[in-house]
């Protein structure tokens, strides 16, 4: 196990009703709040009357209309904001794309250059505004994290930054917010944080068993939990397990002492930044595909460890039937959550993927990932997630 700094310091409020937290939260920073928000659903569901009656006392100034897969102009656009009203707090009421833009809203207040640059190089992050955070989709991890992914569609990048200093001072999570939550967004978020534990999971340390045994822990938890979410969306023990896996999956927990790229993440955020699909589908697509390109006498032993453990398959002997086994019923599981589980369904060609590998690899390290990819590797991939 390597060496590592274990860092989440978010305070965590989760269960039902915590929202009335939410004054005490924010009179620690101040009275002038950016309530930041995405398409609508918080007005639809409720959350937008309680954030406001719980805030009667402060200025709230909304930053409204947060795209998934938020925009860099969106951003800009949150910084004006912060500086004509003097806003002390940012306040994020949504999924991960409304805490990734508030997350970059937060830095680029105190940066003075371009927020772009804030997203290519993270060490020109020096402050941030305090932000808070109610979560309202279990996905990505942001409520815990200090990562945020913004794209900029006239370039078809979509970048991930990281700072300690955009990590939530406090996040909120009450299960009842998924309540709403489509079907769709219920599948791909928890795609989203099974990629999240399996690329920490597929790593070349072998001697991190307390990590191994809390990722299977989670997968297991998603596997059990998301059918249940998707058949009966009101069940409050399914919601409650995928938001507190949300978290679990990402705030480094499952990653210490494995200090390694990730794989798939990178080849998504390529499709995203082309074709501005929804993240975790595009995980779904490319993990069992992934997998399957990566199998081989090194890593059959960590698929054999995934296929026993997760999916609790019998051993009988032949490693790589374990191996494909814990593959395929990887791509079924998905497959069951109704995911789209071909780039085609999206309308998804292969105009772009030279580009998009050769992005792959330049921006998400692939080099550096389980098993090394290459701009071929990738373009591999893709064809046969086609
Ligand atoms: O915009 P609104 O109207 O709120 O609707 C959203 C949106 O349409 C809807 N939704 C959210 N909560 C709801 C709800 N609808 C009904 N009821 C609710 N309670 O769901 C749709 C998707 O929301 P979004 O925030 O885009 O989803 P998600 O949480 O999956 O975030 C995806 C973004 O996060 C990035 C992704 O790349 C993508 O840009 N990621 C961020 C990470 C991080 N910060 O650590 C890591 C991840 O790997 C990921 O890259
Ligand atoms: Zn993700």
């Amino acid at each position: 196990m390597k060496n590592f700094n274990f860092y989440a310091p978010t305070e965590m409020f989760f269960g039902k009703g915590e929202i009335k937290n939410l004054p005490n939260l924010i009179s620690r920073y101040g009275k002038n709040v950016l309530l930041c928000y995405g398409g609508g659903s918080i007005k639809r569901n409720g959350i937008y009357d309680s954030i406001h009656k719980l805030l009667k006392d402060c200025t709230i100034i909304e930053l409204s209309g947060i795209e998934p897969n938020p925009r860099i102009e969106t951003v800009e656009r949150g910084i004006k904001l912060c500086r004509e009203h003097n806003i002390d707090v940012v306040l994020a009421a949504g999924g991960g794309s409304t805490i990734d833009c508030a997350k970059v809203v937060a830095a680029g207040v105190c940066y003075e250059g371009d927020a772009w640059n804030i997203v290519t190089n993270p060490s020109k992050i020096k402050a941030a505004l305090p932000l808070v955070t109610i979560l309202t989709l279990a996905a990505t991890g942001s409520e815990m994290d200090p990562y945020a992914v913004i794209s900029n569609m006239k370039t078809n990048e979509k970048i991930g930054t990281e700072s300690q200093y955009i990590l939530p001072k406090a996040s909120i999570l009450d299960p009842e917010y998924l309540y709403t939550v489509p079907k769709y967004q219920t599948a791909a978020g928890t795609a989203d944080i099974m990629s999240h534990v399996i690329e920490n999971y597929f790593s070349t340390e072998i001697d991190t068993f307390v990590q191994d045994k809390i990722s299977e822990g989670l997968l297991e938890a998603c596997i059990k939990y998301c059918p249940v979410a998707l058949e009966d969306p009101e069940n409050y023990e399914a919601r409650a397990n995928l938001m507190w896996a949300s978290s679990l999956a990402l705030n480094g927990l499952t990653g210490c002492g494995k200090n390694q790229a990730w794989s798939c993440h990178p080849i998504e955020h390529e499709l995203s930044a082309f074709y501005d699909i929804t993240h975790g589908v595009g995980l779904a697509i490319i993990t069992p595909r992934w997998m399957r390109y990566i199998l081989n006498d090194k890593t059959v032993d960590k698929f054999v460890q995934y296929g026993e453990n997760v999916f609790h398959i019998q051993n009988t002997g032949d490693k790589f039937t374990v191996a494909n086994e814990a593959i395929d019923k990887t791509e079924q599981f998905f497959k069951d959550c109704k995911i789209p589980m071909t780039l085609k369904e999206l309308n998804i060609d292969e105009t772009h993927f030279e580009k998009m590998a050769e992005d792959a690899v330049k921006f998400g390290g692939l080099q550096y990932a389980y098993v090394p990819l290459n701009k071929n590797d990738v373009i591999n991939i893709l064809k046969e997630s086609l």
